[in-house]
């Protein structure tokens, strides 16, 4: 081996490790951002705000949701004694107050362990339209009002 072919792997090899430490320096940065809200959750995409039809979102939570919610929000519903953990009281304004529109979307979209939840809060993404988990987040933010 040249003295040049040492000097170029070498080069090699400290161009990879800059670049290692480079992503893990960006993960860090992303995951702290996400713990200011307790729970690591990415960030909302720029401009993102909570729209829906409350009368589709009421149409929804009655057939997919008010089994472990509860009719009233209150985490009731009748499957909500086999569940551990159980659903949170969507009537707590507290409680609610310390999520964010996104959070409650994202979660029901992709499901509990998208924002730091159980997996007993399953994704919907697949079962309802956008425009649908809109409406019923809108929905589950008016039972703390
Ligand atoms: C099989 C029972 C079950 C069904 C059906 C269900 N959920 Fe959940 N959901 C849960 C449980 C349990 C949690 C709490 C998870 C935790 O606290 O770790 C949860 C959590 C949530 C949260 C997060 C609340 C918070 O603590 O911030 C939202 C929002 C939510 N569900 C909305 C919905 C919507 C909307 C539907 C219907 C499309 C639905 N859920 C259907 C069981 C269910």
């Amino acid at each position: 081996m040249t003295n040049e072919t040492t000097t170029r792997g070498a080069m090699a090899a400290l161009a990879v490790i800059v670049l290692m430490a480079g992503i893990s320096i960006g993960q860090v940065s992303l995951s702290s951002a996400g713990e200011a809200s307790g729970a690591t959750v990415r960030p909302a995409p720029e401009g993102f705000s909570l729209q829906g039809d409350p009368k589709l979102g009421r149409r929804i939570y009655k057939q997919y949701c008010q089994k472990c919610h509860g009719k009233k929000g209150d985490g009731n519903g009748l499957m909500a004694r086999n569940l551990d953990p159980k659903p949170r009281d969507f009537t707590n304004k507290e409680d609610m107050g310390k999520r964010s529109d996104w959070e409650i979307y994202l979660g029901i979209k992709e499901g509990g362990s998208a924002v730091g939840l159980s997996d007993e809060m399953a994704p919907w993404g697949d079962t309802l339209t956008d425009d649908e988990i809109r409406a019923v987040a809108v929905y589950i933010r008016q039972f703390a009002k």
